[in-house]
C-alpha cells in the first residue's frame, strides 16, 4: 500500500494581517523564537516520513528557496571561524534525502487553487497540505502529521485536522459536520467555509492540516470562488465527500494561529518558555513582570 510521501505547503498568501512585515517576505519566513514558521512545519512534515516537499510560491519566494537551499558562503563562513554548532543548524535546516519542489502560483487566488498547483508533481498519489502558519505542538505526543498519516494509512480516505472552538469563532474556519465512528477520528458528511456562529454545524473547526487523496484534485478543478470570493479549498472537500469518504481527526497537541497576531505571540512566548538555551530565562523575565502593566 502506498505511503504518503509528498507534503504540499502553500506559501503564496498574502500575508495581509502582518503587514508591514510580510511586504518584502512571505509570513511563512517569520521566525518563532529561532526558526521560521516554514521550518516547523517542515519539520513535522519530515517526522511523518515525508520526502517530497512541494512548496506553493508566490511574490518574494526567494527567501524561502534560500533558506532549504546550501548556503555555500555562509558555510564557509562559519565552518572557517570554528562555529560548527551553527555550522550544523545551518546545514540541517532540511535533511539530505528529502527533495525540495517550487511551483510558483502565479496569482493568490486563494488556498484550493493553490493545493491545484501541486497537481503535476502529486499525480493521483495521497498527499499531505501543511499550512505553515498553523504551528501545531504535538506536545510530546507524535508530531501532528505523523498522527494524520498514520489515520490515513489505516482507514485509507482523505482525513482533516480538526479542533473544537468556541462558537463565536466559527467565522475564522472551516467547519465539519460529522457523524461518530470511533474517537478521535470521525466520517465528515459535511463542511463549509467560514459559517457565521448562528450558522455553524458544529464548532468542530479543520486547522491548516489536510491528507488527501489525489481524487481532491478534480473536485479542485471544478471550482468557482467561494467565500471572500477565494477558491477554497473547503469547498473542494465538499465535493469530494460526495464522492468518497473523508475523516475528520482530532488531533492530540496545541495549535497556535501564527497567522494572526495574537496567536504568533502566543507561540512565542510557549516556545519561549520550552527553548533549552533560553527558557529558564525567559521565565523569570515573565515571572519579574508578574503584575507590571497590569500583567
Ligand atoms: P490565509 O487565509 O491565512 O491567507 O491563507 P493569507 O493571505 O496568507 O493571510 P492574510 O489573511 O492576508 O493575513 C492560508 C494559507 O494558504 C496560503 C497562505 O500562504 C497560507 O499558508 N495561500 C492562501 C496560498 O498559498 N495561496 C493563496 O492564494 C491563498
Amino acid at each position: 500500500m502506498k505511503k504518503v510521501t509528498k507534503a504540499v505547503f502553500p506559501v503564496a498568501g498574502m500575508g495581509s494581517r502582518f503587514l508591514p512585515a510580510t511586504k518584502a517576505s512571505p509570513k511563512e519566513m517569520m521566525p518563532v523564537v529561532d526558526k521560521p514558521l516554514i521550518q516547523y512545519a517542515v519539520e513535522e512534515a519530515v517526522a511523518a516520513g515525508m520526502t517530497d516537499l512541494v512548496f506553493i510560491t508566490g511574490r518574494s519566494k526567494r527567501a524561502i528557496e534560500d533558506h532549504f537551499d546550501k548556503a555555500y558562503e555562509l558555510e564557509t563562513e562559519l565552518e572557517a571561524r570554528g562555529k560548527t554548532e551553527l555550522l550544523k543548524i545551518v546545514r540541517e535546516t532540511v535533511p539530505a534525502n528529502v527533495n525540495c519542489i517550487y511551483i510558483r502560483q502565479p496569482e493568490a487566488l486563494g488556498l484550493g487553487h493553490a493545493v491545484l498547483c501541486a497537481a503535476p508533481v502529486v499525480g493521483d498519489e495521497p498527499f499531505a497540505v501543511l499550512l505553515a502558519d498553523d504551528l501545531l505542538d504535538g506536545q510530546g505526543a507524535s508530531s501532528v502529521m505523523r498522527q494524520m498519516a498514520d489515520v490515513y494509512h489505516y482507514h485509507r480516505c482523505s482525513v482533516l485536522g480538526v479542533m473544537n472552538v468556541p462558537r463565536e469563532h466559527t467565522r475564522q474556519y472551516g467547519i465539519v459536520s460529522t457523524e461518530r465512528q470511533d474517537g478521535d477520528v470521525q466520517r465528515v458528511t459535511g463542511i463549509v467555509e467560514k459559517p457565521k456562529p448562528e450558522e455553524a454545524p458544529s464548532t468542530q473547526a479543520v486547522v491548516g492540516r489536510y491528507v488527501l487523496t489525489g481524487r481532491i484534485f478534480e473536485h479542485l478543478r471544478k471550482l468557482t470562488p467561494g467565500a471572500g470570493g477565494e477558491l477554497q479549498l473547503t469547498d473542494a472537500i465538499a465535493s469530494l465527500l460526495r464522492e468518497e469518504a473523508v475523516l475528520s481527526y482530532q488531533f492530540k497537541g496545541v495549535r497556535y494561529d501564527c497567522g494572526s497576531k495574537l496567536g504568533y505571540l502566543q507561540a512565542t512566548v510557549e516556545l519561549g518558555l520550552k527553548h533549552p538555551e533560553v527558557g529558564a530565562e525567559f521565565a523569570a523575565y515573565l515571572a519579574s513582570r508578574a503584575g507590571v502593566d497590569g500583567a
